[in-house]
């Protein structure tokens, strides 16, 4: 088969790279290791800023974001008992929306056939051939039998685990990386939130999220050590914990349920140092990791493919490699201040290991000088809303 674009990883990278190089009328393929079902069931982000909600509106696969999605105006930060609410709208004139990445997923998984987007999924042993020639190719197996892409570009958008970054030789590339000693243990649950707006706490015992996917499903994370497991959280214990947490500072209290879903997911920050090589473009997690205080992956994922998508839009119409030359270091400038914003914030709202009381203050007078500063809180609104594209 050939193709121009042959984009590995139907994750929202992929699939929103799929759907705006289609819309220009570009020839693609997106190839995916696990079957639909799969890639819906993992539950990650939650909260979307305007850069990706532009996104979905200019493919118009807005419909369903807009009818249900949760336009939020501000967010909370708690040091134990005080609440400090961010007014993300009266400070920077924008919102954020909540719609779960699953959901996102679902709508660009449901426009593709009309679209004439092809996802092949369950493929098997995925490899990259030729990127540094003219001539790169995918090659792949369903029910055991190999078969080829041949394209022009190949997109990697196959997350942090996929065999894309792996294919540039080790020298020519550099890693930036920070592994925080904690993760964060998520519960899913069909009860309605404890607070209309996000609360992102810090305390005594340690980091935890309230959030939320509609008025009718609340999502919670709370820091857990590294070296924990599921079966150390029976889902009792959790709401324990969650209700500790949000009952003293939240509008309504913590509501428990039976857990629709529970995981837990290590905390990273992390940067590849290319993200070209050849034909080969990375983009979204495959590139770059935050951790998920700041809200940021699945945004610089999409912010990523719309700078991509761009490119090769560019290249097709009128044959230009500007806009190739550039991707990089236009994606990377955005990505390395979101990396600042989730790390900050990732370093303000938990407990280190190896931090005592002195830490302990210096991040509670910090989080009270955002109390008391307008331009503190401006800081904070304007990066979680989103850095302009
Ligand atoms: P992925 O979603 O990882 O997709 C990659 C795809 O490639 C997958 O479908 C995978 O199956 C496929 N693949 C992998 N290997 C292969 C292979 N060998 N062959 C073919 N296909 C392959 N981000 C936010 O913006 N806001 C949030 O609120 C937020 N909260 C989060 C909460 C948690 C708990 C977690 C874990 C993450 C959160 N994120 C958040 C981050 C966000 O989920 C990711 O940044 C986002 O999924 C990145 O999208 P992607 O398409 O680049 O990668
Ligand atoms: C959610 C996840 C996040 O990482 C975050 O910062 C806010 C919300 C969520 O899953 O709802």
């Amino acid at each position: 088969m050939k193709t121009q674009v042959a984009i590995i990883g139907a994750g929202p990278s992929g699939l929103l790279l799929g759907h705006l190089l289609r819309r220009q009328g570009i020839g693609c393929v997106v190839i995916e290791r696990q079957s639909p079902d799969y890639v819906l069931s993992r539950i990650r982000a939650g909260v979307l800023e305007t850069v990706t909600t532009d996104l979905m509106e200019q493919l118009g696969i807005d419909a369903r974001m807009h009818a249900e999605g949760l336009i939020e105006e501000g967010f909370n930060l708690a040091d134990g008992d005080r609440l400090i609410r961010i007014d993300i709208t009266a400070l920077t004139g924008k919102h954020v929306t909540v719609y779960g990445q699953t959901e996102l997923t679902r709508d660009l998984m449901a426009a593709a056939p009309e679209r004439g987007l092809e996802i092949v999924y369950e493929a098997k042993d995925v490899a990259i051939h030729g990127v540094e020639g003219d001539s790169p190719s995918v090659t792949y197996a369903i029910d055991g039998v190999e078969h080829r892409i041949e394209a022009d570009f190949i997109a990697g958008c196959d997350g942090f685990h996929g065999p894309s970054r792996k294919a540039i030789p080790a020298p020519l590339v550099r890693e930036f990386e920070r592994v925080y000693p904690f993760g964060w243990l998520g519960i899913l649950a069909d009860v309605p939130p404890c607070h209309h707006e996000l609360i992102y706490a810090n305390g005594p015992r340690g980091f935890a999220l309230a959030s939320m996917r509609s008025n009718t499903r609340s999502r919670y994370y709370i820091q857990v050590p590294l070296t924990d497991t599921l079966d150390q959280w029976p889902e009792e214990r959790l709401w324990d914990e969650l209700a500790l947490r949000f009952d003293p500072i939240s509008e309504k209290g913590v509501t428990r349920g039976p857990a629709l879903e529970m995981s837990i997911a290590p905390l990273r920050s992390f940067v590849f140092e290319t993200m070209r090589h050849g034909r080969l473009f990375l983009a979204g997690d495959s590139a770059h990791i935050v951790p998920p205080t700041g809200a940021k992956g699945l945004n610089l994922a999409a912010s990523d493919v719309a700078y991509l998508a761009e490119a090769l839009a560019g290249h097709y119409r009128d044959g230009s490699e500007a806009g190739l030359a550039g991707y990089e270091a236009r994606a990377l400038a955005r990505i390395w201040k979101a990396e600042r914003f989730s790390w900050y914030l990732t370093k303000l709202m938990h407990r280190f290991p190896e931090d005592g009381s002195f830490e302990h203050r210096m991040q509670s007078a910090e989080i009270d000088y955002v109390a008391s500063s307008t331009a503190m809180q401006k800081v904070i609104a304007e990066n979680y809303v989103g850095l302009p594209l």
